[in-house]
């Protein structure tokens, strides 16, 4: 690749090479977009690291799955071999080479010919934990001791991404990769002859190698590498005063950019998809009448404006669009979260325009639960955003805070281990056989948070802490094999114990629960918003939002049936889809993402052994020629219809009842019951919160579908967001007597 061969990492290569070989941990530190991810891996393959005998791996971890699977498709790019996205199973992929792959949660894009493995944290901690017990006894007698002697078998080269955002799945990988290099060490020092060395490579984009190093010495010292690029000056701008509307200042700075400044594309710091949506409808209708304005400004020709959100919940084509060199006489505005700050390079980009905010979650331990907040970045991170104006070449940034403000800004951010609830991580930990208390962290968290942690467990029957030794129950192990948050994991093997159809309704509302955004459209226009409102009526229940959201997925499979039984095309199907879809304000690209997580959630479940009920129906169609904007995943998820679709009749509202006492197992802590002033407080205390006004049982929803929010006494919350005010999200009714039975079994 031409663009490759200027990467300032092309000059190191043979040292970077080199030090691999010579040593067991090699911390890389480099200038966002040097090429440390995109090029080391092909450098190591390319040099032969990989034993000859065996299907050994070069595995490289992200922090976000986005940044997994953009970047393993460059790299596959660059090296002429397959695009992982499209490498489906026991497919043959025009013969070109399945070196690299990725594997994310529920969508691994891996063979046994991959060689480089993009992979999240997330998913680099289940390949320790090993596979599911079922899977395990059926292979052989001693997999489950081999996998336990020898994880990550398959890896040689462990490289361990955007160490510096110290996420709390890579603080959890960096401590259990030390192990695990150092057991695989200990073995062959015992003359095991079977097992390969773990090489490790920590890369990071800001300098605080050392640490990295001092963690990984083990004896000897760890050597440091930096890669030295080109970084162009930046000039930055603040504003005057604070703003009071953020989203509002960055369209009025991008509007000016565009049509006092030279060519040069736009990068925008936002906080989250709803945020850059909005953003992106203002700057639309800006952009639908520049050459209006242009002429009647006197100018010759205002160059075209072209919009790219990049935030997690996009697809993996939506993301590479922005990736996709600029048009001719056109200005690229690509507006994303902080994953652009330093895990994904745009090329072209010449203006920076940052809010300074970031959304992070944040774990009380005053409230004992996690919140979604809208935050200052730190010093360090506005720098790093400034400096992707100037990769190319001298560049502009617009800080839409004051010169005061910046001063004000921590000077490094908060490692997520330190804010965040920690219970997933800790089952993880337990179900390894490692104390959590006396693990290797690299920064411990405090006690408190731990204990916490533990407590939550044992809220969730996964620990028996009463022990001196805090213990991993039966149900804790199943849960920990299970991939999705252990309250979910709780709910789904709840509801697999009062049947399969209960079982199939937990399995179809984790799989909503766990997709990157939510089902429905959230409308900002009130006009809008009603009509949005009136259309969804059809699926709202009475219960509150889980029931209703089941109802919407179920609808739309119904609608799926319809549509491809009645049009003789499959692309006629999917434009019936599409508007049914905008009828109703249902995010499409989330309801296809649900129907994949689902697929993957039916084989884990019976993995599990948990039955559901639906028989899944596939039609036999050539419709399978990709979705219309080529989503990978999409295809046949879009022709998988269930019998469960008729589910959609009024009289089965009343058998959703059990679902809903299986909601509120093990989670008294999301638990909460209304105060006299119409307020909720949690049923383990803490402040008292307001119903989100998008809920099925907020007071504005009066009347619709006999809801009524008198009635409503006690709840289960998915999520607490705190704007100005804390509200509650995604919130359904339970019913008082049932809490008797859920505080029993605590
Ligand atoms: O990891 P590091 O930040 O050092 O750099 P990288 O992610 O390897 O990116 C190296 C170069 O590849 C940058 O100039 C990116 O703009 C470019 N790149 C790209 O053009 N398209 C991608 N999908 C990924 C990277
Ligand atoms: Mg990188």
């Amino acid at each position: 690749m031409e663009a490759a061969r200027v990467l300032p990492v092309w000059a190191g290569k043979e040292k970077i090479v080199q030090r691999i070989r010579e040593n067991d941990t090699v911390i890389l530190v480099g200038e966002t977009g040097s090429g440390k991810t995109t090029q080391v891996p092909q450098f190591l393959l390319q040099e032969g690291i990989l034993p000859s005998e065996g299907q050994h791996m070069i595995g490289i971890t992200q922090p976000r799955r986005v940044a997994a699977t953009s970047l393993a498709r460059r790299v596959a790019a660059e090296l002429g071999c397959a695009d992982p996205a499209t490498l489906k199973e026991k497919q043959d992929n025009d013969n070109l080479p399945e070196w690299v792959g990725y594997s994310v949660r529920f969508d691994d894009r891996t063979s046994r010919h991959t060689r480089i493995k993009f992979l999240t944290d997330g998913m680099l901690i289940r390949e320790i934990l090993g596979p599911s017990p079922r899977k395990r006894s059926k292979t052989s007698e001693n997999y489950s001791k081999d996998s336990m002697e020898y994880p990550l078998k398959r890896y040689a080269v462990l490289i361990i991404d955007e160490a510096h955002e110290r996420s709390l799945r890579t603080d959890m990988v960096l401590g259990l990769a030390k192990r695990i290099q150092r057991d695989r060490r200990g073995r062959i020092e015992a003359g095991d002859a079977s097992v390969y060395p773990l090489k490790i490579v920590v890369m990071s984009a800001t300098i605080d190698a050392e640490r990295f190093a001092q963690f990984f010495s083990h004896g000897q010292p760890v050597p440091i590498l930096y890669v030295t690029g080109r970084q162009h000056g930046v000039r930055v701008y603040h504003t005057e005063s604070n703003c009071q509307d953020w989203t509002d200042a960055a369209v009025r700075t991008v509007m000016q950019i565009h049509v006092s400044k030279p060519l040069g594309d736009i990068l925008v710091f936002a906080t989250g998809q709803e945020e850059i949506e909005a953003m992106a409808q203002s700057l639309k209708l800006y952009a639908a009448q520049l050459d209006a304005w242009g002429e009647e400004q006197g100018h010759e020709s205002v160059p075209a404006m072209l919009i790219r959100p990049l935030y997690a919940a996009l697809g993996p084509s939506a993301s590479a669009a922005v990736f996709a060199p600029t048009p001719e006489n056109t200005r690229k505005v690509v507006l994303a979260t902080n994953i652009a700050e330093t895990s994904i390079t745009i090329p072209g980009v010449r203006y920076v325009v940052d809010s300074g905010l970031v959304k992070e979650k944040v774990f009380s331990p005053q409230t004992h639960v996690e919140t979604l907040q809208v935050l200052p970045v730190s010093q360090s991170s506005s720098l790093q955003r400034a400096g992707r104006a100037g990769r190319e070449g001298p560049g502009e940034c617009y800080r839409l805070y004051t010169r005061e403000a910046f001063q004000e800004l921590q000077p490094q951010p908060t490692s997520e281990i330190h804010r965040t609830e920690l219970s997933g991580a800790v089952l993880q930990l337990y179900a390894m056989g490692i104390d959590p208390f006396t693990f290797d962290w690299m920064e411990p968290p405090a006690t408190s948070l731990l204990h916490e942690a533990v407590l939550q467990l044992a809220e969730l029957g996964a620990v028996d802490s009463r022990k001196e030794a805090v213990q991993l129950t039966p149900l804790g192990h199943r849960l920990a094999a299970l991939p999705v948050m252990p309250s979910y994991a709780r709910l789904l093997l709840a509801a697999a114990e009062r049947g399969p159809e209960v079982a199939s309704q937990a399995r179809d509302l984790v799989s909503i629960l766990s997709a990157d955004r939510g089902l429905f459209v959230e409308v900002s226009d009130p006009e809008k918003r009603e009509a949005a409102e009136n259309a969804r009526e059809l699926f709202v229940d009475s219960s509150g939002d889980h029931v209703t959201m089941l109802n919407a997925l179920r609808a739309y499979l119904l609608a799926q049936q319809h549509a491809f039984q009645s049009h003789s095309t499959p692309a006629a199907a999917r434009q019936e889809l599409k508007m049914w879809c905008q009828t109703h304000a249902i995010h499409e690209r989330t309801v296809r993402n649900v129907l994949a997580i689902r697929k993957q959630l039916s084989r884990i479940c019976v993995q599990h052994g948990v039955e559901c009920a639906d028989h899944v129906v596939r039609h036999a169609t050539s419709a399978s020629s990709g979705g219309e904007d080529g989503d990978s995943d999409s295809e046949d998820d879009a022709l998988i219809v269930t019998r469960n679709a008729a589910c959609l009749s009024k009289d089965a509202e009343n058998s959703y009842t059990e679902l809903l006492q299986c909601l509120g197992m093990g989670r008294l802590s999301h638990v909460a019951l209304r105060q006299s002033d119409g307020s909720f407080r949690r049923i383990a205390g803490g402040q008292s919160f307001k119903l989100h006004p998008t809920c099925v049982l907020h007071p504005s929803r009066h009347g619709a579908r006999g809801v009524s929010h008198d009635t409503v006494q006690a709840i289960v919350f998915e999520e607490l967001v705190m704007t100005s005010q804390t509200f509650a999200r995604t919130v359904s009714k339970l019913e008082p007597v049932w809490l008797q039975s859920l505080l029993a079994a605590a």
